[in-house]
């Protein structure tokens, strides 16, 4: 039997299968190498040589490789599961992993589709297992400092953000029809999401390909989002602008009753308003500090931010997003995307439990209302601290 995730944790290295050894696979596996708080038990990619040469690249001993991460998990005594493949493979890992009692921490996006997010809502109410979003561009301090700065601006007129980037990721994210609001942009909406409680209620969008990308799919995108207040978020970018690049995170600027604050995404946050100190924090940032909190959460039964229902929304934001565009422009309604998305999960989930527990929600509103897991917010250093 796999053992509990309480009982590895307490004090211990968690035990953890990392699961996909591609670029960022990779990635998650040299942090995990050097982190206080994991230990790495196994690796599994369907590609089991590469599964096996990433660990040696790695320089570790002893650890299980395969292409079941329910078989390597038992093996190698693991704990929990890092999802790293591909956004298409993540429902069905996540499900293995859930449905053979171990947590997951899994990289965005949590799934294509709202549909199949609301179905791994319900899988994880089944199982009771937490299941995290890796929005990894929550944790960073000047984002926290820039959050806090936002706070102070009063009721908010305007969230402005861009993002203009030119990189080359050959494999999934090139033939997408989508590439940046699917794969890109949720980064950026999920910020949105951590630096204020207004939460978006319609879109509008429209995303197009300029003729030198190298995208198959849309690469560029603008977009504007009505938040609960009446106050407006409103996104650009692409990812095929070889000049005057933005940072990865974005360059944001928000403008409030009481003044206006700006973060260029990398380390300079301004603030123009009553008072104009900015302090920021000294945490874990990216995935270490993504990591550091599913552990917390874990240890303590806290809900972490982005616990599978807390990121639905950042996901429906992407869908409403495309759906606008491809319907040339319309405004898309958040709530009606989130019906007709539990409408679509009830009509492909086979699984009688899922299902069962999807048909009792009244809504999906009410089917994201409450967190599966823990108790109470956790509270950590780094960009991601509430
Ligand atoms: N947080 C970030 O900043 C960030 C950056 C890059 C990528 N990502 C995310 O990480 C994920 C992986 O991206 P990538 O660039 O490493 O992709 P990749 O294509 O380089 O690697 C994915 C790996 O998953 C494996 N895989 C696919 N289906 C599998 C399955 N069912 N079981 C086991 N292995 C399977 C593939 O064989 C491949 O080796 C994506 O969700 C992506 O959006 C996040």
């Amino acid at each position: 039997m796999i053992p509990s995730a309480d009982g590895a944790l307490v004090g211990d290295r968690l035990p953890v299968v990392v699961v996909g050894a591609g670029a960022m696979g990779g990635e998650w596996i040299r942090m995990l190498a050097r982190s206080p708080l994991a230990r790495i038990a196994g690796v599994v990619d369907l590609d089991v040589d590469l599964a096996a040469s990433t660990v040696a690249a790695a320089g570790l001993d002893g650890v299980a490789v395969g292409a079941s991460v329910v078989e390597v998990a038992e093996r190698a005594g693991a704990a929990a599961v890092i999802n790293v493949t591909v956004p298409q493979a993540h429902r069905t890992v996540n499900e293995q992993a859930l449905r053979a009692g171990l947590p997951v921490l899994c990289e965005k996006p949590l799934a294509p589709t709202v549909a199949e997010a609301l179905r791994q809502v319900a899988l994880a109410d089944i199982t009771g297992e937490l299941l995290m979003v890796s929005q990894s561009r929550r944790y960073f301090n000047h984002l926290a400092a820039f959050r806090r700065a936002v706070a102070g601006l009063g009721p908010l007129s305007t969230v402005n953000a861009q993002f203009f980037h030119a990189d080359h990721e050959p494999g999934f994210r090139e033939q997408m029809a989508h590439p940046l609001l699917v794969d890109m942009s949720i980064h950026h909406f999920d910020q949105l999401r951590a630096l204020t409680p207004d939460e978006p209620i319609a879109v509008r969008c429209s995303s197009w390909n300029p003729p030198w990308s190298w995208f198959a799919g849309d690469a560029a995108a603008s977009a504007e989002f009505e938040l609960a207040s009446g106050a407006r978020f409103v996104y650009a970018g692409s990812r095929c602008t070889p000049g005057l690049q933005t940072s990865w995170n974005a360059d944001w600027r928000v403008f409030g009753e009481r003044g206006a604050a700006s973060w260029d995404g990398d380390d300079v946050v301004r603030v123009e308003a009553g008072a104009s100190d900015v302090e920021v924090p000294n945490g874990p940032e990216g995935i270490d500090g993504s990591f550091e909190e599913f552990v917390t959460a874990l240890r303590s039964s806290t809900t972490p931010q982005n616990e599978v229902r807390a990121n639905v929304l950042s996901l429906a934001m992407v869908e409403g997003a495309i759906r606008s565009s491809e319907r040339g422009g319309e405004r898309v309604v958040i709530a009606d995307l989130l019906e007709e998305s539990l409408a679509t999960a009830l009509a492909d989930e086979r699984n009688e439990d899922v299902a069962a527990r999807l048909a009792s929600w009244t809504s999906a509103a009410d089917g994201i209302a409450t967190p599966a897991w823990g108790s109470a917010p956790a509270t950590i250093a780094s960009g991601g601290a509430r």
